[in-house]
């Protein structure tokens, strides 16, 4: 059986064009999509006992526990998409609660016992950020982010940007930029 494509979905407006450009790329790659849906509190930041709880887990090696479901999803899709509008040169902090849930050591990353670097344990090997922003967006943080996290961690090398910047400048045909960027995207 493949395993379906992982939408992570950290837009929150009703009208996202992020949530669109989403739409439009998960429907060129076709197949079967399991959507996390951060803004409905899919994932909360680890707080004090949050983050006991997980240790104490980790330590008896109970990787089956809920509080590792969105880890354990993590690893075993196949692609993975991100949906992140831009806000404040980053994303959503939603999504940065998602990613403490994701790296955990032992479902999407292990340590190497000898050398101590960490060795991915995703079956992943492609992953599209797709962005929208108000303004223009030459270096896009919040994907540069991603990128690292999925080369330092989670053995991902395909990491790919798929963008439409500018949206909220005067004058703006959104409708346009976001055909462009359509355009401009490569399968
Ligand atoms: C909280 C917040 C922060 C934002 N920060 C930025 C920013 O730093 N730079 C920028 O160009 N646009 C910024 N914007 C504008 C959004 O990037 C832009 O409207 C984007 O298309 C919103 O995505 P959405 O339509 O998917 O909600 C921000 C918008 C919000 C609501």
């Amino acid at each position: 059986m493949t395993a379906p494509i992982l939408h992570v979905d950290s837009t929150v407006r009703p009208e996202s064009r992020t949530a669109a450009l989403a739409r439009w790329l998960l429907g060129r790659i076709g197949g079967s999509v399991e959507t996390v849906r951060l803004a409905e509190g899919a994932a909360a930041p680890l707080d004090g006992s949050a983050l006991r709880r997980r240790e104490a887990l980790l330590a008896e090696g109970r990787l089956d526990a809920p509080e590792f479901a969105l880890a354990r999803q993590f690893a075993a899709a196949e692609r993975i998409v991100v949906s992140a509008p831009y806000w404040d040169l980053l994303f959503p902090a939603s999504l940065r609660a998602y990613f403490e849930r994701v790296c955990v050591v032992g479902i999407t990353f292990a340590y190497d016992p000898t050398t101590g670097a960490p060795v991915s344990l995703c079956r992943a090997r492609s992953l599209v950020y797709v962005c929208t922003a108000g303004g223009p967006v030459p270096r896009n943080l919040g994907f540069e982010y991603v990128r690292e996290l999925c080369s330092a961690f989670f053995g991902i090398q395909d990491v790919r940007l798929l963008q439409a910047d500018g949206l909220d400048l005067p004058g703006a045909d959104v409708d346009a930029l976001l055909a462009r960027a359509k355009a401009m995207w490569t399968p």
